[in-house]
C-alpha cells in the first residue's frame, strides 16, 4: 500500500483529505501538534473509513522529532503539508509566530525530503497570493500582489521556497494548490471544521449564530462594487478540495507533471456574495439567521473567484458539490457538534 504523510491531518482540510486518501486505498501517517485540532478527529476518520491512520503528535518546527518520523516512515511516497497557522488577524499581531510556524516547518520538510529521498510534496497555498485581482476570474498566471498580512506572506514565501528548492534539487517534486474558500463538512457529519474560540471565517460564524452560540452575524460591508454590495468569494466544498489532493498525489506518483513545481487554482469558478451565502443557508436549512450589516473588515478583498480550467484539464479534477450541499453539510455538522456539547 502506498504510504502518504499528511501534516496537519487532524485539521479541517487535512482530516477530510485523510478520509479521501484512505478511501482511495492509501495508507496515511498523520503528523499534527493538535494546536488547532483535537485527537478525537481520528475517531471521526475511523468511523467514516473503518481505518485508523497512524498518528504522530509532533510539531513540524521540531526538526529532530520530524526526522524520527521520516526515519520510521522512510517508505512514504508523498507528503501533503497542511500544518500551518491561518488566522489573518493573529498573524498581524504575532508575525514571528506565523513566519516560524509556517516557514520553519516547510523548510524542515524540504530538508528532510532531500535527506531521506522522499520525492513528492503537495503544498497548501491560498488565493490570498492574488490580493485583489485586476481581472476576474484569476488564473494561475495572474499577478501575485503585495500581501496584506504576515499569513499571506507565508504562503507567497512558501511558494518561493518550494520553487527554489525543487529547482536546486531535481529529486524533489512539488504541486502547489491555491485554495479558494473551503466550507462545508463531510456528509456523514463525523468530521468538519472545529474553530477555536470566536470563528473568524464566515461559515462557522453563520452556523454558530444559527445554533445560538453567537448572537448575531456581522456582514462586513454592503458598499462594495458588487451586485448586492457584499464581498464575493469562491466557496468550495471541503470534500471537493480534499479530492484535489488525491489527484495531485496521483499525478506525481505517475510522473505526469509537466513542470516542477506545478501550481493549480482549486476553486469552483463561481463567485458568491456574503449575502447570497446567508440567504442560501437560511433557505436550504429552513432556519433564520440573525445578522446585520456592519462596516467593512480591514484587509478584506472585494471580490475574487477562480479560473480552475488548468486544474480541470490537467488534474482531471472538478468541484462537483453545490452550494446547497455546502450549506446543508455545514449545518448538519453544527447540529452534530451541538449534540456533543449538550452531552458533555
Ligand atoms: C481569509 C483570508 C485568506 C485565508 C482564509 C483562512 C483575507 C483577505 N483572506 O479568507 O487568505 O486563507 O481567511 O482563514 O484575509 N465575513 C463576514 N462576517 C464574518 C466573517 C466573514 O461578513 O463574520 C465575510 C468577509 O468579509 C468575507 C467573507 O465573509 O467577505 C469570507 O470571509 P472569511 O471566511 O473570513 O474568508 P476570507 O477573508 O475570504
Amino acid at each position: 500500500m502506498t504510504k502518504i504523510i499528511v501534516t496537519g491531518g487532524t485539521g479541517y482540510i487535512g482530516s477530510h483529505t485523510v478520509v479521501e486518501l484512505q478511501q482511495a486505498g492509501y495508507e496515511v501517517v498523520i503528523i499534527d501538534n493538535l494546536s488547532n485540532s483535537s485527537v478525537d478527529v481520528l475517531q471521526g476518520i475511523f468511523a467514516i473509513t473503518g481505518v485508523m491512520p497512524s498518528f504522530e503528535k509532533i510539531d513540524c518546527t521540531d526538526y529532530q522529532a520530524m526526522e524520527s518520523v521520516f526515519k520510521k516512515h522512510a517508505d512514504a511516497q508523498a507528503i501533503i503539508h497542511f500544518a500551518a497557522s491561518k488566522a489573518v488577524n493573529e498573524s498581524v499581531e504575532k508575525p514571528l509566530l506565523y513566519y516560524r510556524n509556517n516557514l520553519v516547518s516547510l523548510m524542515n520538510l524540504l530538508e528532510l525530503m532531500a535527506t531521506y529521498t522522499m520525492p513528492n510534496l503537495v503544498f497548501s497555498s491560498s488565493c490570498t497570493v492574488y490580493g485583489q485581482p485586476d481581472i476576474l476570474p484569476v488564473t494561475e498566471n495572474s499577478p501575485i500582489k503585495v500581501s496584506l498580512s504576515p499569513y499571506g506572506n507565508t504562503k507567497q514565501i512558501g511558494e518561493e521556497i518550494i520553487t527554489d528548492t525543487v529547482h536546486a534539487n531535481k529529486s524533489i517534486h512539488a504541486i502547489i494548490l491555491r485554495y479558494f474558500n473551503p466550507v462545508g463538512a463531510h456528509e456523514s457529519a463525523l468530521i468538519g471544521e472545529l474553530p477555536n474560540g470566536v470563528p473568524q471565517n464566515l461559515m462557522p460564524f453563520v452556523t454558530q449564530t444559527a445554533i445560538g452560540i453567537r448572537e448575531k452575524l456581522s456582514v462586513f460591508g454592503n458598499d462594495y462594487d458588487t451586485p448586492d454590495g457584499s464581498c464575493i468569494r469562491d466557496y468550495i466544498h471541503v470534500v471537493d478540495l480534499a479530492k484535489a489532493h488525491v489527484v495531485a498525489v496521483e499525478r506525481m506518483l505517475q510522473g505526469k507533471q509537466k513542470q516542477n513545481p506545478e501550481t493549480f487554482n482549486v476553486g469552483t469558478g463561481v463567485g458568491l456574495s456574503v449575502l447570497e451565502i446567508v440567504q442560501k443557508f437560511q433557505d436550504v436549512n429552513n432556519v433564520s439567521l440573525n445578522y446585520q450589516i456592519v462596516g467593512r473588515r480591514a484587509g478584506d478583498i472585494e471580490k475574487v473567484w477562480a479560473d480552475a480550467t488548468i486544474a480541470n484539464n490537467e488534474l482531471g479534477w472538478k468541484a462537483t458539490k453545490s452550494v446547497e450541499e455546502i450549506v446543508q453539510s455545514a449545518w448538519k455538522w453544527e447540529l452534530q457538534l451541538q449534540k456533543k456539547r449538550k452531552a458533555n
